[in-house]
């Protein structure tokens, strides 16, 4: 039997994927545009069921190779994005400043001025004192910019610890008790224009009910900001819909679920309405294809070491979660299976992408192995460590495959090396 178990791979084809690493070097990133579409047009039939007015705003962070947002801008939807970098990529891709949200907490001077300049949907602002900032800006460029406050609710979305954003010891958005005066900052310059509030509190959020409340609270603040006399006409829900790191693709997000409890809180509201999932539309789409370099026997352990590392692929390392790793190969693979550990070659113990995982006794040298669900915070978190490249990604299109990334490899990288006096 061959191993087409994840959908990825299922999906294009075992065969394309090995056609891909006779063409380029391993390690390098697949993506599928079919899944991509899939997942956008999942999030679509759930809204249009509901009748409401929801943009949805892919967050670029995920994964921000301009195919990918070509792709998604193609089927209408418009970004977040958390740096002036993204900011340039988004508009490089064609995305139009009426469809871009800019959110992060550590904004620059800089970074504040491109988005007023470019003109963009909303600029998501997490503290007063950003706020006082950008008020200051705006008023210098004597250019008005859309507000969208992002409130800190305090909900636990029972997530990993490092990607929980929505407590109270996290950096990000304004507590509530500091909102109504953001509200009134908001509307003491001509230049601000006050959307609504958004809010994001986390990552991989399975949990149903921390939404439920994240919209009870949302509902209340509405109410709140009326009796005040002040107008919200955009809620933003931020992201963070779960996504199954397993091969039989569950349990999956139940979108049915939030879609009913968006029903059931927010429904009878009049405002406009805003996602931002980044997850979601991409992990599933992606693989790391990594060739096994050699396989190690210690007395304790049976090491496969493939030529992908923690610098390509982070999030083993960060947040000690194990993607699948499956053998990609068209050789038969019912035969008798061994326990190993795949690793990375970087100067790391955390360099690791499963420990105990059973593969194939009769794995070589040479093999490709994919490392699944990996569109999503994949290449958007790799670094160069230990003098490694970025790797390149590759999306499968329509049964072609398109170089989407060349590696941008040391000796590229060691041009920037310099030693220019300063002072
Ligand atoms: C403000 C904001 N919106 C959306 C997202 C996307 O989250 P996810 O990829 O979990 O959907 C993030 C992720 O950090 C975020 O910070």
């Amino acid at each position: 039997m061959i191993n087409t178990d994840t959908s990825p791979l299922k999906h294009s084809g075992i065969s394309n994927y090995l056609d891909i690493t006779q063409k380029i070097e391993t390690p390098v990133y697949v993506y599928d545009s079919e899944i991509i579409i899939n997942q956008y047009q999942n999030l679509k039939k759930i809204i249009a069921a509901l009748g409401k007015s929801i943009q949805v705003r892919y967050a670029i962070k995920a994964n921000s190779n301009q195919a990918i947002l070509k792709l998604l801008h193609g089927q209408g939807c418009g970004v977040e994005v958390v740096s002036g970098g993204e900011l340039l990529k988004a508009l490089k891709a064609g995305i139009s400043s009426n469809k871009i949200i800019f959110s992060g907490i550590g904004k620059t001077h800089k970074e504040i001025t491109l988005a007023i300049q470019k003109e963009i949907e909303q600029l998501s602002v997490e503290s007063l004192e950003e706020l006082h900032a950008v008020k200051k800006i705006a008023a210098t460029l004597q250019k008005p910019i859309s507000i969208g406050l992002r409130l800190n609710p305090n909900i636990e979305a029972k997530t990993h610890k490092k990607i929980t954003t929505g407590t109270d010891k996290n950096k990000f958005g304004i507590p509530l008790d500091q909102l109504m005066e953001a509200v009134s900052i908001t509307h003491s310059s001509p230049y601000l224009n006050f959307l609504g509030i958004s809010v994001h509190i986390g990552s991989q959020i399975q949990d149903i009910n921390a939404y439920r409340q994240v919209f009870k609270q949302l509902k209340s603040l509405v109410s709140s900001l009326a009796f005040e006399g002040y107008l919200v006409k955009r809620l933003d829900l931020g992201g963070g819909f779960y996504v199954p790191y397993t091969l039989s693709g569950s349990p999956q997000f139940d979108l049915d679920a939030y879609a009913k409890s968006f029903q059931e809180e927010l429904g009878d509201l009049n405002c406009e309405f805003v996602i931002e999932p980044g997850r979601y539309l991409v992990a599933e789409s992606g693989l790391l294809l990594t060739k096994v370099l050699y396989i190690k026997k210690t007395p304790a352990r049976t090491f496969v070491i493939v030529d992908a590392g923690m610098n390509d692929m982070m999030r083993t390392a960060l947040y000690d979660i194990e993607h699948p790793v499956v053998l990609c190969s068209d050789k038969e693979n019912d035969t008798e299976q061994m326990i190993v550990d795949v690793v990375g070659p970087v100067c790391e113990s955390s360099d690791f992408f499963a420990s105990q995982i059973s593969l194939p006794k009769n794995l070589k040298a040479g093999d490709i192995l994919a490392i699944t669900h990996t569109g999503a915070y994949g290449t958007s978190l790799s670094s160069t460590y230990n003098s490694r490249p970025l790797i390149p990604e590759v999306m499968i299109d329509k049964g072609l495959s398109y170089l989407i990334r060349e590696s941008i490899t040391p000796e590229h990288l060691l041009s920037f090396e310099t030693c220019k006096r300063l002072v």
